[in-house]
Protein backbone atom coordinates (compact mmCIF):
# COMPACT_ATOMS: atom_id res chain seq x y z
CA UNK A 1 0.00 0.00 0.00
CA UNK A 2 1.24 3.85 -0.97
CA UNK A 3 1.30 5.87 1.82
CA UNK A 4 -0.14 8.87 0.90
CA UNK A 5 -0.28 12.23 3.30
CA UNK A 6 -2.90 11.48 5.77
CA UNK A 7 -4.80 14.48 5.15
CA UNK A 8 -5.44 14.04 1.11
CA UNK A 9 -5.63 10.11 2.05
CA UNK A 10 -9.31 11.34 3.76
CA UNK A 11 -10.55 13.41 0.90
CA UNK A 12 -13.19 12.05 -0.87
CA UNK A 13 -14.17 12.26 -4.55
CA UNK A 14 -16.53 15.16 -4.92
CA UNK A 15 -20.10 12.98 -5.36
CA UNK A 16 -21.55 15.57 -7.50
CA UNK A 17 -18.86 15.64 -10.19
CA UNK A 18 -18.33 11.78 -9.34
CA UNK A 19 -22.43 11.45 -10.43
CA UNK A 20 -21.76 13.69 -13.32
CA UNK A 21 -18.83 11.49 -14.56
CA UNK A 22 -21.00 7.97 -14.28
CA UNK A 23 -23.48 9.81 -16.59
CA UNK A 24 -20.67 10.78 -18.96
CA UNK A 25 -19.36 7.24 -19.35
CA UNK A 26 -22.91 5.54 -19.52
CA UNK A 27 -23.83 7.70 -22.23
CA UNK A 28 -20.52 7.49 -24.16
CA UNK A 29 -20.79 3.82 -23.95
CA UNK A 30 -24.19 4.37 -26.12
CA UNK A 31 -26.78 4.25 -22.89
CA UNK A 32 -29.72 7.06 -23.12
CA UNK A 33 -28.98 8.92 -19.69
CA UNK A 34 -30.58 12.22 -19.01
CA UNK A 35 -28.35 13.98 -16.11
CA UNK A 36 -30.35 16.34 -13.69
CA UNK A 37 -26.91 15.75 -11.62
CA UNK A 38 -24.69 18.70 -13.24
CA UNK A 39 -23.58 21.96 -11.26
CA UNK A 40 -23.47 23.62 -14.85
CA UNK A 41 -25.85 26.34 -17.05
CA UNK A 42 -26.43 24.23 -20.04
CA UNK A 43 -26.08 27.19 -22.29
CA UNK A 44 -23.13 28.55 -24.22
CA UNK A 45 -21.17 31.16 -23.05
CA UNK A 46 -22.78 34.87 -24.54
CA UNK A 47 -20.75 35.62 -28.24
CA UNK A 48 -19.36 38.52 -26.29
CA UNK A 49 -17.24 37.08 -23.95
CA UNK A 50 -16.59 34.34 -26.29
CA UNK A 51 -15.11 37.01 -29.03
CA UNK A 52 -13.38 39.06 -26.31
CA UNK A 53 -11.38 35.83 -25.22
CA UNK A 54 -10.43 34.94 -29.62
CA UNK A 55 -9.29 38.59 -29.58
CA UNK A 56 -6.63 38.26 -26.77
CA UNK A 57 -5.70 35.10 -28.48
CA UNK A 58 -5.04 36.79 -31.60
CA UNK A 59 -3.57 39.81 -29.87
CA UNK A 60 -0.67 37.38 -28.24
CA UNK A 61 -2.13 37.43 -24.54
CA UNK A 62 -0.81 34.05 -23.64
CA UNK A 63 2.02 34.65 -21.34
CA UNK A 64 2.05 34.53 -17.24
CA UNK A 65 0.31 37.49 -15.50
CA UNK A 66 0.42 38.55 -11.69
CA UNK A 67 -0.66 35.84 -9.92
CA UNK A 68 -3.74 37.60 -8.45
CA UNK A 69 -4.78 38.37 -12.08
CA UNK A 70 -4.46 41.80 -13.79
CA UNK A 71 -5.20 44.84 -12.78
CA UNK A 72 -7.39 45.37 -15.06
CA UNK A 73 -9.90 42.23 -13.80
CA UNK A 74 -9.27 43.22 -10.69
CA UNK A 75 -10.97 46.91 -11.17
CA UNK A 76 -13.51 45.18 -13.25
CA UNK A 77 -14.49 42.82 -9.79
CA UNK A 78 -14.04 45.58 -7.59
CA UNK A 79 -16.33 47.37 -10.11
CA UNK A 80 -18.75 44.54 -10.05
CA UNK A 81 -19.01 44.36 -6.05
CA UNK A 82 -19.69 48.20 -5.91
CA UNK A 83 -22.58 47.72 -8.83
CA UNK A 84 -24.28 44.37 -7.64
CA UNK A 85 -23.46 44.62 -3.71
CA UNK A 86 -22.91 47.92 -3.29
CA UNK A 87 -19.44 46.84 -1.37
CA UNK A 88 -16.35 49.00 -1.76
CA UNK A 89 -13.36 47.11 -2.84
CA UNK A 90 -9.63 48.21 -4.03
CA UNK A 91 -7.50 45.71 -6.32
CA UNK A 92 -5.18 44.82 -3.33
CA UNK A 93 -8.11 43.01 -1.71
CA UNK A 94 -9.00 40.70 -4.90
CA UNK A 95 -7.24 37.59 -5.96
CA UNK A 96 -8.39 36.04 -9.26
CA UNK A 97 -7.97 32.40 -9.28
CA UNK A 98 -9.09 29.46 -11.28
CA UNK A 99 -12.72 28.89 -10.34
CA UNK A 100 -14.08 30.08 -7.10
CA UNK A 101 -12.89 26.47 -5.56
CA UNK A 102 -9.75 27.64 -5.89
CA UNK A 103 -9.66 30.93 -4.39
CA UNK A 104 -12.10 29.33 -1.48
CA UNK A 105 -9.24 26.14 -1.20
CA UNK A 106 -6.42 28.58 -0.96
CA UNK A 107 -8.10 31.40 1.52
CA UNK A 108 -9.23 28.33 3.93
CA UNK A 109 -5.51 26.85 3.62
CA UNK A 110 -4.16 30.46 4.63
CA UNK A 111 -6.50 31.03 7.62
CA UNK A 112 -6.97 28.16 9.54
CA UNK A 113 -4.99 25.62 11.48
CA UNK A 114 -5.42 22.60 13.38
CA UNK A 115 -6.95 23.22 16.62
CA UNK A 116 -9.55 25.53 14.84
CA UNK A 117 -13.20 24.95 13.89
CA UNK A 118 -15.13 26.32 11.05
CA UNK A 119 -18.72 25.95 10.91
CA UNK A 120 -20.60 24.51 7.66
CA UNK A 121 -24.44 24.63 8.07
CA UNK A 122 -26.16 22.13 6.26
CA UNK A 123 -26.52 20.62 3.79
CA UNK A 124 -23.58 22.20 2.04
CA UNK A 125 -22.01 22.20 -0.91
CA UNK A 126 -19.61 18.95 -0.98
CA UNK A 127 -16.35 20.56 -1.22
CA UNK A 128 -16.48 23.03 2.17
CA UNK A 129 -15.77 19.75 4.31
CA UNK A 130 -12.57 18.87 2.08
CA UNK A 131 -11.45 22.16 2.00
CA UNK A 132 -11.16 22.95 5.91
CA UNK A 133 -10.19 19.21 6.52
CA UNK A 134 -7.20 19.87 4.20
CA UNK A 135 -6.19 23.23 5.94
CA UNK A 136 -6.16 20.61 9.29
CA UNK A 137 -8.85 22.97 10.78
CA UNK A 138 -12.29 20.75 12.40
CA UNK A 139 -15.16 21.01 9.72
CA UNK A 140 -18.48 21.85 12.66
CA UNK A 141 -21.49 20.61 10.78
CA UNK A 142 -24.61 22.84 12.20
CA UNK A 143 -27.37 20.96 10.83
CA UNK A 144 -30.56 23.00 9.18
CA UNK A 145 -34.09 21.65 9.10
CA UNK A 146 -35.89 21.06 6.66
CA UNK A 147 -38.40 22.92 8.10
CA UNK A 148 -36.65 26.06 8.59
CA UNK A 149 -36.04 25.77 5.18
CA UNK A 150 -32.78 24.57 5.74
CA UNK A 151 -31.59 27.89 7.09
CA UNK A 152 -29.33 28.32 10.04
CA UNK A 153 -31.47 29.88 13.20
CA UNK A 154 -29.25 32.41 15.03
CA UNK A 155 -29.91 31.72 18.25
CA UNK A 156 -28.52 27.82 17.28
CA UNK A 157 -25.65 29.53 15.75
CA UNK A 158 -25.05 31.73 19.27
CA UNK A 159 -25.34 28.05 21.34
CA UNK A 160 -22.25 26.66 18.59
CA UNK A 161 -19.98 29.35 18.92
CA UNK A 162 -16.77 28.44 21.36
CA UNK A 163 -13.69 29.95 21.63
CA UNK A 164 -12.27 27.77 18.92
CA UNK A 165 -14.84 29.20 16.36
CA UNK A 166 -12.67 30.53 13.69
CA UNK A 167 -14.58 30.22 10.89
CA UNK A 168 -18.44 30.22 9.10
CA UNK A 169 -19.05 29.46 5.74
CA UNK A 170 -22.47 30.52 4.47
CA UNK A 171 -23.79 30.16 0.72
CA UNK A 172 -27.01 31.75 -0.22
CA UNK A 173 -28.32 31.13 -2.95
CA UNK A 174 -27.73 27.41 -2.06
CA UNK A 175 -26.63 24.37 -3.70
CA UNK A 176 -27.92 22.24 -2.66
CA UNK A 177 -31.20 23.49 -1.50
CA UNK A 178 -31.54 26.86 -3.30
CA UNK A 179 -32.32 28.63 0.21
CA UNK A 180 -31.67 32.23 -0.23
CA UNK A 181 -31.22 34.36 3.34
CA UNK A 182 -33.69 37.30 3.08
CA UNK A 183 -32.35 40.83 4.50
CA UNK A 184 -34.15 40.30 7.90
CA UNK A 185 -32.47 36.91 8.02
CA UNK A 186 -28.90 38.30 7.41
CA UNK A 187 -29.41 40.98 9.76
CA UNK A 188 -30.72 38.88 12.16
CA UNK A 189 -27.00 36.36 11.80
CA UNK A 190 -25.42 39.49 11.62
CA UNK A 191 -26.08 40.25 14.84
CA UNK A 192 -24.73 37.26 16.46
CA UNK A 193 -21.59 37.03 14.50
CA UNK A 194 -20.74 41.14 15.37
CA UNK A 195 -20.78 39.08 18.86
CA UNK A 196 -17.87 36.52 17.67
CA UNK A 197 -14.25 37.25 16.21
CA UNK A 198 -14.83 34.56 13.67
CA UNK A 199 -13.83 35.07 9.97
CA UNK A 200 -17.45 34.99 7.71
CA UNK A 201 -17.06 33.69 4.29
CA UNK A 202 -19.81 34.19 1.50
CA UNK A 203 -19.90 31.82 -1.01
CA UNK A 204 -22.13 34.12 -3.67
CA UNK A 205 -21.63 32.16 -6.91
CA UNK A 206 -25.38 31.62 -7.20
CA UNK A 207 -26.11 35.26 -6.95
CA UNK A 208 -27.49 36.01 -10.08
CA UNK A 209 -29.99 32.96 -9.75
CA UNK A 210 -32.30 34.89 -7.48
CA UNK A 211 -36.23 33.93 -8.20
CA UNK A 212 -37.56 36.40 -5.89
CA UNK A 213 -35.92 39.81 -6.28
CA UNK A 214 -32.26 40.47 -5.80
CA UNK A 215 -29.84 38.57 -3.26
CA UNK A 216 -28.87 40.80 -0.10
CA UNK A 217 -25.51 40.79 0.86
CA UNK A 218 -24.65 40.43 4.28
CA UNK A 219 -21.29 42.67 4.69
CA UNK A 220 -23.75 45.48 3.21
CA UNK A 221 -26.48 44.72 5.74
CA UNK A 222 -23.57 44.96 8.18
CA UNK A 223 -20.56 46.35 6.96
CA UNK A 224 -19.05 46.18 10.93
CA UNK A 225 -18.53 42.80 9.25
CA UNK A 226 -16.75 43.38 6.31
CA UNK A 227 -13.65 43.78 8.17
CA UNK A 228 -13.39 40.12 8.73
CA UNK A 229 -15.52 38.94 5.94
CA UNK A 230 -14.20 37.44 2.65
CA UNK A 231 -16.57 37.20 -0.55
CA UNK A 232 -16.62 34.42 -3.10
CA UNK A 233 -17.48 34.74 -6.49
CA UNK A 234 -17.29 33.15 -9.80
CA UNK A 235 -18.20 33.70 -13.54
CA UNK A 236 -18.90 30.00 -13.54
CA UNK A 237 -22.55 30.13 -13.09
CA UNK A 238 -23.78 33.62 -14.51
CA UNK A 239 -22.24 33.44 -17.45
CA UNK A 240 -22.03 29.91 -18.32
CA UNK A 241 -18.42 30.19 -18.01
CA UNK A 242 -17.80 26.82 -15.78
CA UNK A 243 -14.96 25.14 -18.70
CA UNK A 244 -12.87 28.64 -18.88
CA UNK A 245 -12.30 28.39 -14.61
CA UNK A 246 -12.59 31.83 -13.39
CA UNK A 247 -13.73 33.31 -9.77
CA UNK A 248 -12.36 35.02 -7.13
CA UNK A 249 -11.95 35.80 -3.76
CA UNK A 250 -12.70 39.76 -1.95
CA UNK A 251 -11.53 40.21 1.83
CA UNK A 252 -9.09 42.33 3.25
CA UNK A 253 -5.51 42.90 2.05
CA UNK A 254 -3.09 40.85 4.59
CA UNK A 255 -5.49 37.61 4.12
CA UNK A 256 -5.70 38.11 0.04
CA UNK A 257 -1.87 38.59 0.13
CA UNK A 258 -1.24 35.55 1.82
CA UNK A 259 -3.71 33.50 -0.10
CA UNK A 260 -2.16 34.49 -3.58
CA UNK A 261 1.47 34.07 -1.91
CA UNK A 262 0.39 30.28 -2.04
CA UNK A 263 -1.33 30.38 -4.87
CA UNK A 264 1.96 31.47 -6.40
CA UNK A 265 3.69 28.13 -5.34
CA UNK A 266 1.28 25.73 -6.33
CA UNK A 267 -0.69 27.43 -9.63
CA UNK A 268 -0.03 30.84 -10.50
CA UNK A 269 -2.69 33.20 -12.30
CA UNK A 270 -5.68 32.37 -13.99
CA UNK A 271 -5.60 31.56 -17.44
CA UNK A 272 -4.53 34.47 -19.63
CA UNK A 273 -7.22 34.54 -22.34
CA UNK A 274 -10.20 33.60 -19.37
CA UNK A 275 -9.01 36.91 -17.45
CA UNK A 276 -9.71 38.85 -20.45
CA UNK A 277 -13.08 37.37 -21.09
CA UNK A 278 -13.83 37.79 -17.34
CA UNK A 279 -13.41 41.65 -18.16
CA UNK A 280 -15.87 41.31 -21.00
CA UNK A 281 -18.35 39.41 -18.96
CA UNK A 282 -18.25 41.90 -15.71
CA UNK A 283 -18.37 45.19 -17.80
CA UNK A 284 -20.02 44.19 -20.93
CA UNK A 285 -23.73 44.07 -21.38
CA UNK A 286 -25.83 41.74 -19.00
CA UNK A 287 -28.66 40.89 -21.11
CA UNK A 288 -28.00 37.58 -21.81
CA UNK A 289 -27.81 36.96 -17.63
CA UNK A 290 -31.39 37.83 -17.60
CA UNK A 291 -32.28 35.70 -20.52
CA UNK A 292 -30.42 32.51 -18.78
CA UNK A 293 -32.34 33.50 -15.24
CA UNK A 294 -35.71 33.93 -17.11
CA UNK A 295 -35.17 30.39 -19.06
CA UNK A 296 -33.83 28.66 -14.97
CA UNK A 297 -37.55 30.40 -13.09
CA UNK A 298 -39.76 28.48 -16.09
CA UNK A 299 -37.65 25.62 -15.63
CA UNK A 300 -38.03 26.03 -11.74
CA UNK A 301 -41.87 25.91 -12.00
CA UNK A 302 -41.89 22.86 -13.86
CA UNK A 303 -39.53 20.96 -11.65
CA UNK A 304 -41.12 21.56 -8.10
CA UNK A 305 -44.61 20.71 -9.79
CA UNK A 306 -43.49 17.66 -11.05
CA UNK A 307 -41.30 16.45 -7.88
CA UNK A 308 -44.29 17.03 -6.12
CA UNK A 309 -46.28 15.17 -8.34
CA UNK A 310 -43.58 11.76 -7.27
CA UNK A 311 -44.79 9.53 -4.85
CA UNK A 312 -42.39 9.55 -1.97
CA UNK A 313 -40.99 12.68 -2.93
CA UNK A 314 -41.81 16.28 -0.43
CA UNK A 315 -40.67 19.31 -1.36
CA UNK A 316 -42.39 21.46 1.12
CA UNK A 317 -40.50 24.66 0.29
CA UNK A 318 -39.85 26.35 -3.59
CA UNK A 319 -36.15 26.74 -3.65
CA UNK A 320 -36.04 30.67 -4.38
CA UNK A 321 -32.48 30.32 -5.82
CA UNK A 322 -29.45 28.68 -7.55
CA UNK A 323 -30.85 25.43 -9.97
CA UNK A 324 -31.25 22.87 -7.55
CA UNK A 325 -34.10 21.11 -5.53
CA UNK A 326 -33.54 19.35 -2.99
CA UNK A 327 -36.64 16.89 -2.44
CA UNK A 328 -37.22 14.86 0.91
CA UNK A 329 -37.64 11.15 -0.02
CA UNK A 330 -37.71 9.45 3.53
CA UNK A 331 -40.70 8.04 2.82
CA UNK A 332 -38.99 5.68 0.33
CA UNK A 333 -36.70 4.50 2.62
CA UNK A 334 -37.27 0.89 2.70
CA UNK A 335 -38.56 0.39 -0.59
CA UNK A 336 -37.42 -2.63 -2.65
CA UNK A 337 -36.89 -3.50 -6.38
CA UNK A 338 -35.98 -6.87 -7.34
CA UNK A 339 -34.19 -7.64 -4.11
CA UNK A 340 -32.39 -3.92 -3.85
CA UNK A 341 -33.71 -1.74 -0.64
CA UNK A 342 -33.47 2.14 -1.00
CA UNK A 343 -31.96 2.60 2.40
CA UNK A 344 -30.48 6.32 1.86
CA UNK A 345 -30.42 9.40 -0.90
CA UNK A 346 -27.66 7.83 -2.38
CA UNK A 347 -29.24 4.44 -2.84
CA UNK A 348 -31.68 5.73 -4.63
CA UNK A 349 -29.86 8.17 -6.82
CA UNK A 350 -28.15 4.61 -7.95
CA UNK A 351 -31.43 3.45 -8.02
CA UNK A 352 -32.75 6.04 -10.26
CA UNK A 353 -29.21 5.66 -12.77
CA UNK A 354 -29.22 2.58 -13.40
CA UNK A 355 -33.50 1.37 -13.39
CA UNK A 356 -34.78 5.27 -15.33
CA UNK A 357 -31.53 5.98 -16.75
CA UNK A 358 -31.66 9.70 -14.94
CA UNK A 359 -28.43 10.81 -12.90
CA UNK A 360 -29.43 13.03 -10.00
CA UNK A 361 -27.16 13.56 -7.10
CA UNK A 362 -27.95 11.33 -3.77
CA UNK A 363 -28.08 13.86 -0.60
CA UNK A 364 -25.78 11.92 1.63
CA UNK A 365 -22.23 13.87 0.56
CA UNK A 366 -24.22 17.08 1.13
CA UNK A 367 -25.21 15.78 4.92
CA UNK A 368 -28.86 15.16 4.20
CA UNK A 369 -29.19 11.33 3.37
CA UNK A 370 -32.68 11.84 3.55
CA UNK A 371 -32.66 13.84 0.52
CA UNK A 372 -31.92 13.84 -3.52
CA UNK A 373 -30.50 16.52 -5.70
CA UNK A 374 -31.99 17.70 -8.55
CA UNK A 375 -30.32 19.84 -11.00
CA UNK A 376 -32.99 21.61 -13.34
CA UNK A 377 -29.80 22.98 -15.41
CA UNK A 378 -31.07 21.29 -18.41
CA UNK A 379 -34.24 21.89 -21.18
CA UNK A 380 -38.09 21.68 -20.30
CA UNK A 381 -37.83 18.86 -22.55
CA UNK A 382 -35.49 16.74 -21.13
CA UNK A 383 -36.52 17.41 -17.58
CA UNK A 384 -40.34 16.58 -18.86
CA UNK A 385 -38.58 13.20 -20.20
CA UNK A 386 -36.78 12.80 -16.82
CA UNK A 387 -39.45 12.98 -14.41
CA UNK A 388 -41.58 10.43 -16.89
CA UNK A 389 -38.57 8.08 -16.21
CA UNK A 390 -38.81 8.48 -12.65
CA UNK A 391 -42.38 8.01 -12.15
CA UNK A 392 -42.21 5.11 -13.97
CA UNK A 393 -39.59 3.70 -11.82
CA UNK A 394 -41.68 4.67 -8.46
CA UNK A 395 -44.49 2.59 -9.06
CA UNK A 396 -42.02 -0.84 -9.49
CA UNK A 397 -40.97 0.02 -5.89
CA UNK A 398 -42.85 -2.04 -3.65
CA UNK A 399 -43.32 -0.91 0.27
C1 LIG B 1 -21.58 26.67 -3.76
C2 LIG B 1 -20.51 26.55 -4.79
N1 LIG B 1 -19.37 27.24 -4.61
C3 LIG B 1 -18.36 27.17 -5.49
C4 LIG B 1 -18.47 26.42 -6.63
C5 LIG B 1 -17.28 26.38 -7.56
O1 LIG B 1 -17.46 27.09 -8.72
P1 LIG B 1 -16.25 27.34 -9.72
O2 LIG B 1 -16.65 26.72 -11.02
O3 LIG B 1 -16.12 28.82 -9.83
O4 LIG B 1 -15.03 26.73 -9.16
C6 LIG B 1 -19.63 25.66 -6.86
C7 LIG B 1 -19.74 24.80 -8.05
O5 LIG B 1 -20.56 23.92 -8.15
C8 LIG B 1 -20.69 25.75 -5.93
O6 LIG B 1 -21.82 25.06 -6.09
Amino acid sequence: MIKLNRRIAAIKPSATMAAEARATEMKAAGIDVISLAAGEPDFDTPEHIKDAARRALAEGFTHYTPVSGTMALKQAICAKLARDSGLAYEPAEILASAGAKQAEANVIAALFDEGDQVIIPTPAWVSFVAMVNLSGAEALLLPCPESDAFQLDPARLREVLTPRTRGILLNSPSNPTGAVYSAEQLAALARVLLEHDLWIMSDDVYEHMSYDGPVAHLFAIEPRLKPRGIIFNSLSKTYAMTGWRIGFAAGPREVITAASRLQSQNSGNPNSLTQVAAIEALTGSQAEVATMVAEFRARRELTVRRIRALPGFRLPHVPQGAFYCFPNISALIGARLDGRTVTDGNALADLILNEAQVALVGGNDFGAPDHVRISYATSIANLNRAFDRIEGLLKRLSA
